[in-house]
């Protein structure tokens, strides 16, 4: 999960990275309330997508009524195609120089990298293009972390000036904790900046939750845009299935993600000869295909009203086919009268014959059980299409 500014900022906050926190307004009145109490102010867009000052979202308020204008300007706005509910109200600081910093996973070398640049601001991206030796990546060993001596280095390397040294160091080693302590896949700051009277703080916030570790942090709850999500996403969410919703109109269920994004290609192919149908969703029910789950993947499928098909594609692996079997059976007694579109079952792999046995044997009006999973494409693809 994509965090906003004042949620980052929330959690620097948390852990002692120097930074001020603001205040959220959802209404120009609102902004002018939190301009009377604060000063001079920045009002900036909150939404989850860069670029926000170059887009017109952030804008300096010398007073409440500024504030007001600015917000009411700011609060509708599309960014990058969201749209801007609420501004942050940031304390107007005297910035000297900005920096760039950030921590995030590097999948391909299985370790953490620090990327860090004097040559900060808004364009990092350009710096490094076009000078890509003031832009330092650091690698951090996943064991060790960063500790006193680590933080000392990244700071030597990013050259910070010296007489920002302990706090840079500070800065970084409180970034880290935010990293480590809240299960982020990426933390940054830009601008992190010099402010008069050479103070160090972190002006902007971007951090990237791990949702795999959603449940070590039931306070994360609080940062989920309810409003923002699709609701099948949200419903299949708090099933706890991995589901994303597509726009095609063939429902897809699978066992293991590689066997699903598979599916999705060969359903888009076989879709060609059907009018053009397209995969309605990706799901991935995983191991273990019980009534339950399956019964519960069905209904979100079902609850979408572009889907006119479902493809239940399984290969039994650990899960036999005849759990699965049984799983659908069960699912679609579980479903009654709520289960209206047609079903076309694959299953291979473990203990195939006994699992074909079980959904032949039930006769279900509403399935059809294909050898293939290219006929059984085909024939979703036809079936949705009618
Ligand atoms: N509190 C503040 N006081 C003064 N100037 C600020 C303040 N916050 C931001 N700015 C200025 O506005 C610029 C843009 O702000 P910020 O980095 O928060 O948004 P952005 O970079 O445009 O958005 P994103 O990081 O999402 O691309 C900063 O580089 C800084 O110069
Ligand atoms: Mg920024």
């Amino acid at each position: 999960m994509d965090l906003m500014e004042y949620q980052a900022k929330e959690l620097f906050a948390k852990h002692d990275v120097a930074v001020t926190e603001g205040i959220v307004a959802t209404t120009p009145d609102k902004a002018r309330a939190a301009a009377e109490q604060l000063g001079v102010v920045v009002v900036k867009a909150q939404v989850k997508a860069g670029g926000r000052g170059k887009a017109g979202g952030v804008k300096l308020a010398k007073t409440p009524d500024e504030a007001y204008e600015h917000a009411q300007a700011i609060l509708g706005m599309q960014i990058k195609g969201l749209t801007v509910k609420r501004v942050l109200i940031a304390p107007g600081a005297s910035i000297e120089e900005e920096y760039y910093f950030s921590y995030l996973l590097d999948r391909a070398n299985r370790r953490y990298l620090c990327i860090a640049s004097v040559e900060g601001g808004v364009e990092i991206e350009e710096v490094a293009k076009t000078n890509p030796d003031a832009v330092k990546k650091i690698p951090i060993d996943p064991g060790s972390g960063v500790d006193e001596a680590k933080a000392r280095e990244i700071v030597a390397e990013a050259k910070f000036p010296e007489e920002l040294t302990d706090q840079a160091v500070t800065m970084v080693r409180a970034l880290w904790t935010v990293f480590v302590e809240e299960d982020a896949t990426l933390v940054e700051v830009n601008p992190l900046a010099r402010l008069e009277g050479d103070v160090l703080e972190a002006l902007d916030g971007k951090v990237s939750l791990d949702d795999n570790a959603d449940f070590r942090h039931e306070d994360h709850a609080r940062f989920e845009d309810k409003a923002a999500a699709d609701p099948l996403e949200a419903k299949a969410k708090e099933k706890g299935l991995n589901y994303v919703k597509l726009d095609g109109a063939v429902g897809i269920i699978g066992n293991g993600a590689g066997l699903v994004m598979s599916t999705l290609d060969v359903v888009a192919y076989a879709g060609e000869a059907h009018g053009g149908v397209k995969p309605a969703n990706f799901l991935d029910i995983g191991g273990g295909a019980s009534a339950q789950v399956m019964a519960d993947g069905l209904d979100v499928i079902l609850g979408d009203d572009q889907v006119k098909a479902v493809f239940v594609n399984v290969f039994g692996g650990i899960t036999s086919c005849d759990a699965v079997a049984n799983g659908i059976v069960g699912a679609l007694d579980l479903l009654g009268d709520t289960a209206t579109k047609p079903l076309v079952v694959r299953l291979d792999g473990n203990a195939v014959d006994e699992g074909r046995r079980i959904l032949e044997d039930r006769n279900h009006p509403l399935v059809t059980l294909v050898e293939t999973m290219d006929g059984a494409a085909d024939k979703a693809a036809e079936l949705a299409n009618i």
